[in-house]
């Protein structure tokens, strides 16, 4: 048995109607670096994603294309995870609701709720537009009388249909709310869903259809498929095997420390989830982050807009890590941030090929030049050494102040005023005039053994945004110290060790 302490975290699980976009990289890479940097940290994490398959629209596309919806969707998990390889994703597990396994649980889940009166039978009337999956009211349609979405025809549907039992619990999550103020991130989301959602009053939930059949039957009644809500929030906990043969996982690993979704979706996550919880008697998760979109020219990534490439373009173009780079850098904590390529472009030339790439092959080269690649400390310290050392060394607090704060850009960037500091040390120190005099070749061996030190100890830190980068920098300074402890001491690097040959980390990329 480990004591090790546990995290789990998910992201959503994405509808794969079409292939993903660079939105959905940009909660995987979120999640994957929040993942990273817990198992660095010492946690025994579970990190997991996947696929929301049923559904109406998904159906009538295979039907389109002359397929099953399992064909279709087939094709489109394949690609998604072709996906994740290429930007390093470190899932433990990919769930698809197509899973046997998930099918069975929430099959057991809809029947257990049903029996203990929190789901019964009724009557769903509503406006439905097909192609946006979404029911509206005669208020919210646009002025032609359409979806306000996508402004096509909606069309009035009345159907047997169950319900989940929401109001019942309204009380309790209201109370459950107000004494966990940091449940709902950031905060400002938390009002939002109390003040616009939850006080007017919670409408019982229509949980099932009968107007298609792409979906999980319900057992005691198969002219109906459980909708979407039930089905797709029950992943976070089918995925640990909840109500299977083996629910060792689910022992171990809920409730879930932290659901990372997008804002939109926050209101799902908030109120359906924890009162689907609270009906079977689980514990609730820690915490729900809704992070901002990516945005392209202020509107929304659009496939009928074209205005975007698949993400592997990116990748190809300027590497992983430059891609991840800017989805972690880039948005504020909560807000929307824009995504273009020109902006890629300029977050990649500016920090991670003048300052990282070039830090680390300056370094080196001067290692080369003046030490035939050898590494010495030879304690000649002034105390501008001193002040580099502090500054190195507060990292480590900053970084774990940010990241409890799911502040991952703040948290980057911190990394990244390591490496400018350094930089800054090289320009203030000056090595190529140290290596004219023969008398401070000495202290010119600690500048050089400091500044390798600073770059293992940042890096260490980078091994959760950039795990490529980090791998390739400890592989040119030569160094096997680079688990979490280590980065709390200045001076575990071995003296004596002989440098790698530098590589370009990352090249300036020219504008077209
Ligand atoms: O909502 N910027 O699936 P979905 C940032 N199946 N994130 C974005 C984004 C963008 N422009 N576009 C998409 C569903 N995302 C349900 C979820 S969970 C139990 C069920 C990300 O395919 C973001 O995380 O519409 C958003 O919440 C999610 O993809 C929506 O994916
Ligand atoms: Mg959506």
């Amino acid at each position: 048995m480990s004591d090790k302490k546990k995290f789990y975290i998910t992201t959503p699980i994405y509808y794969p109607s079409d292939n993903f976009h660079i939105g959905h990289c940009y909660t995987t890479i979120i999640a994957d670096a929040i993942a990273r940097y817990k198992r660095l940290e010492g946690y025994d994490t579970f990190f997991l994603t996947g696929t929301d398959e049923h559904g109406q629209k998904i159906q009538k596309k295979a039907e389109d294309k002359g397929i099953s919806p399992k064909e279709y969707v087939d094709v489109i998990v394949e690609n998604a995870k072709d996906l994740w390889k290429s930007l390093g994703i470190s899932y433990d597990k990919f769930i698809r609701t197509t899973d046997n396994e998930h099918v069975l649980a929430v099959q057991k889940i809809f029947k257990k709720l049903y029996d203990q009166g929190d789901i019964y039978k009724g009557e769903y009337k509503g406006l439905y537009c097909t192609p946006c999956e979404s029911f509206w009211t005669e208020s919210q349609l646009d002025e032609n009388g359409n979806c306000p979405d996508c402004h096509r025809e909606v069309h009035e549907v009345s159907e047997e249909a169950y319900f989940f039992k929401l109001s019942k619990y309204q009380k309790r999550l209201e109370e459950f709310l107000e004494s966990n103020p940091d449940f709902i991130q950031p905060i400002s989301r938390k009002n939002e869903m109390l003040n616009n959602f939850i006080k007017p009053g919670l409408e019982d939930l229509c949980v099932s259809r009968t107007s298609f059949d792409w979906g999980i039957p319900v057992t005691f009644d198969d002219k109906h498929v459980v909708y979407v809500w039930i089905d797709a929030l029950s992943n976070y906990i089918s995925a640990l095997g909840y109500l299977s043969e083996d629910e060792s996982l689910f022992k171990k690993y809920w409730p879930a420390d932290l659901h990372i979704v997008g804002k939109e979706i926050v209101r799902f996550h908030t109120i359906i989830w924890p009162i689907m919880l609270m009906a079977l008697d689980l514990p609730l998760p820690k915490q729900v982050f809704g992070h901002g979109w990516l945005i392209i020219n202020g509107g929304k990534i659009s496939k009928s807009l074209g205005n975007y490439k698949d993400p592997r373009e990116y990748i190809s173009l300027y590497g992983v890590d430059a891609v991840r780079y800017f989805v972690l850098r880039e948005v504020p904590f909560g807000n929307d941030g824009n995504f273009s390529e020109e902006a890629l472009i300029n977050r990649t030339n500016a920090d991670l090929a003048n300052v990282l790439g070039n830090l680390v092959n300056r370094t080196i080269g001067m290692i080369n030049k003046y030490f035939d690649g050898i590494v010495i400390d030879k304690k000649i310290n002034e105390d501008i050494d001193t002040e580099l050392i502090n500054f190195v060394l507060s990292l480590k607090d900053k970084i774990e102040d940010n990241m409890n704060n799911l502040e991952i850009s703040v948290a980057l960037d911190s990394i990244f005023e390591v490496y400018r500091r350094c930089n800054k040390y090289i320009d203030e120190t000056m090595p190529w005039i140290l290596a004219k005099d023969e008398s401070k070749k000495d202290r010119l061996a600690t500048v050089l053994y400091n500044l390798i030190e600073s770059i293992r100890i940042a890096t260490v830190y980078l091994q959760a945004f950039l795990p490529d980068t980090a791998k390739k920098i400890f592989t040119q300074i030569n160094t096997d110290k680079i688990d979490y402890d280590s980065a709390s001491t200045f001076g575990l690097y071995s003296g004596g060790t002989k440098v790698n040959t530098p590589e370009v980390l990352f090249k300036r990329i020219e504008k077209e």
